[in-house]
């Protein structure tokens, strides 16, 4: 009971954040380009690794780019984009645990401004091997496993996993995340960052209280 009491506070407040989280979204946006599907094939996504046709009805990935782009079932080093039982399979797998990831020694308490609770990061190579200041790449993941206040039970994951280069907007990330059995949040971010998600995470690099880059408050070393 504990564990699900503390998966129930933390989605609780995920959810009282959505509020503040819009609003500061929404001024954030008024003052960048709000970039929609499909409006600009060739603005947001020139450096696409060669990927062509990024946005074309902004498809989940990359349309006719078989190579490289992140694909939905996932691999050893990429979290899939569909089902949460797909999603759930692939982190049980403990792929993310596997070669070429990196993580966090130890559980830590939440950092703020996170949500997260206790929680042990892991990051792919794709995101550990992008030096700042550069924007993360098409196919950087993140895994986050969030635990109960006992620091040692899993009581849930989060993942984040970028689906195109170049600067982020929501709509740039595929976000899952399932505490005690429920379902937060599966599917692609939004271009304006209005999903809870992307709304904090856009914070990340905005001022000395929101660490981090490109959507991505912990990079681990
Ligand atoms: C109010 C802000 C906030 C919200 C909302 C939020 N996060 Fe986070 N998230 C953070 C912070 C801060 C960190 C890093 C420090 C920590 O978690 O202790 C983080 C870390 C992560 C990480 C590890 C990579 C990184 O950026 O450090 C993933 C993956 C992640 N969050 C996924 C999600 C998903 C999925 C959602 C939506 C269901 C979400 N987050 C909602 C603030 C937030």
């Amino acid at each position: 009971m504990i564990q699900w009491a503390a998966g129930r506070m933390e989605f609780a407040m995920i959810t009282n954040l959505q509020t503040v989280l819009r609003c500061a979204t929404v001024l954030a946006t008024l003052s960048t380009v709000a970039t929609a599907c499909g409006d600009d094939a060739s603005s947001d996504d020139a450096p696409d690794g060669g990927c062509p046709a990024v946005d074309a009805g902004c498809p989940a990935v990359d349309a006719g780019c078989p190579a490289g782009c992140p694909a939905p079932a996932g691999d050893l080093q990429t979290p899939p984009q569909g089902t949460p039982a797909a999603i759930d399979a692939w982190i049980a797998a403990g792929s993310y645990k596997g070669a070429g990831w990196k993580c966090e020694a130890a559980p830590h308490p939440a950092r703020s401004p996170s949500p997260h609770g206790v929680n042990l990061i892991c990051n792919n190579t794709k995101l550990s091997g992008t030096a700042a200041p550069a924007d993360y790449p098409f196919g950087a993941a993140s895994v986050k496993e969030l635990y109960a206040a006992d620091n040692t039970t899993i009581i849930g994951y989060a993942t984040g996993l970028k689906l195109q280069n170049g600067a982020s907007t929501g709509d740039k990330w595929y976000w899952y995340e399932k505490l005690s059995g429920s379902v937060v949040y599966n599917g692609k971010g939004t271009a304006a960052n209005s999903d809870v998600c992307s709304g904090c995470h856009a914070g990340a690099g905005s001022d000395a209280a929101h660490p981090g880059r490109d959507f991505v408050y912990t990079q681990v070393p």
